[in-house]
C-alpha cells in the first residue's frame, strides 16, 4: 500500500471531536452525505435533531473534519461516526456509521486522516477493532477501504442481517411479556418520545 501514517494534511484542515453545538453541522453533513449517496432518506438529519443530546457518546460519537481557511470553526466539510458495541469473544469494538469528505475536499487524505482519527480514539477507549458495512456499488469506497486494508467479510463468509420496520415493531410487540422479570419488563405507561 502506498499511503503513509500520519499524512500531512497541508495545514487547511483540521479534526476535533464534535459537541453538542455541533448538532446542526452534523445533522447538514449527513443530510449531504445521504444525498450524495443517492439515498432518499430525509431520517438521518431528523435522527441527529432528536439524538446529539448530552449523553452523545452513549449512543455514538463523531468528529469533525473542519477547512480552516474559512475561519469558521464551526463550518465542517467532513466526518466520521461511529458506535461502540461488544463481543464477548473478541471484547470491545465500534461500529463506523458514517465517513464522509465533501466532494470538494476529496482526494486529499482527508478520508484517511478520518478513519486513522476514529482508529487512535476507540483504540485509546480498548477496542480491538473497527467494522462498518458499505454498499456493493460503492465503488470508491470499497478502493479506500480496500487501501487501508479492510476484510470484506462476504469473503469470509459472514452474512449482515437486520429486522428493521413492521418486522422489528412485530417482534418486540410479541407475548414475551410474561418470561420477563418484573426488573427487565419494558415500562409500557412510560411514553417513548419516539
Ligand atoms: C470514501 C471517502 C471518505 C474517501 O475520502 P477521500 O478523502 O476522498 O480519500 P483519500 O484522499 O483519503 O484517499 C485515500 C486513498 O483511497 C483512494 N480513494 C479514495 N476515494 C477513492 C475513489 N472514489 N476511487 C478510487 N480510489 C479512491 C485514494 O486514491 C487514496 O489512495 P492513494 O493513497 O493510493 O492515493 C470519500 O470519497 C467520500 O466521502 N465519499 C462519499 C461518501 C462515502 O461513500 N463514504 C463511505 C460510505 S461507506
Amino acid at each position: 500500500m502506498s499511503m503513509k501514517t500520519d499524512r500531512d494534511m497541508g495545514g487547511h484542515y483540521a479534526i476535533r471531536r464534535a459537541t453538542l453545538a455541533d448538532k446542526e453541522d452534523v445533522a447538514r453533513l449527513t443530510q449531504e452525505f445521504t444525498t450524495e449517496g443517492g439515498m432518499t432518506n430525509q431520517d438521518a438529519s431528523r435522527n441527529i435533531q432528536r439524538d446529539f443530546t448530552s449523553n452523545l457518546s452513549s449512543w455514538f460519537d463523531c468528529i469533525l473534519l473542519v477547512y480552516k481557511p474559512t475561519n469558521d470553526l464551526s463550518h465542517s466539510v467532513g466526518f466520521a461516526m461511529w458506535s461502540y458495541g461488544y463481543f464477548p469473544y473478541k471484547g470491545r469494538y465500534a461500529e463506523l456509521t458514517n465517513l464522509y469528505v465533501s466532494p470538494k475536499h476529496q482526494g486529499k487524505s482527508l478520508g484517511y486522516h478520518l478513519i486513522q482519527s476514529v482508529a487512535k480514539i476507540i483504540r485509546s477507549k480498548g477496542c480491538q477493532r473497527l467494522r462498518w458495512s458499505t454498499s456493493a456499488t460503492n465503488h470508491g469506497a470499497k478502493t479506500f477501504y480496500a487501501k487501508i486494508k479492510a476484510e470484506n467479510l462476504a469473503r469470509k463468509g459472514v452474512e449482515l442481517l437486520q429486522l428493521v420496520d413492521q418486522n422489528f415493531i412485530d417482534l418486540a410487540a410479541g407475548d414475551t411479556n410474561r418470561y420477563l422479570t418484573d426488573v427487565d419488563k419494558p415500562k409500557s405507561k412510560l411514553k417513548s418520545k419516539y
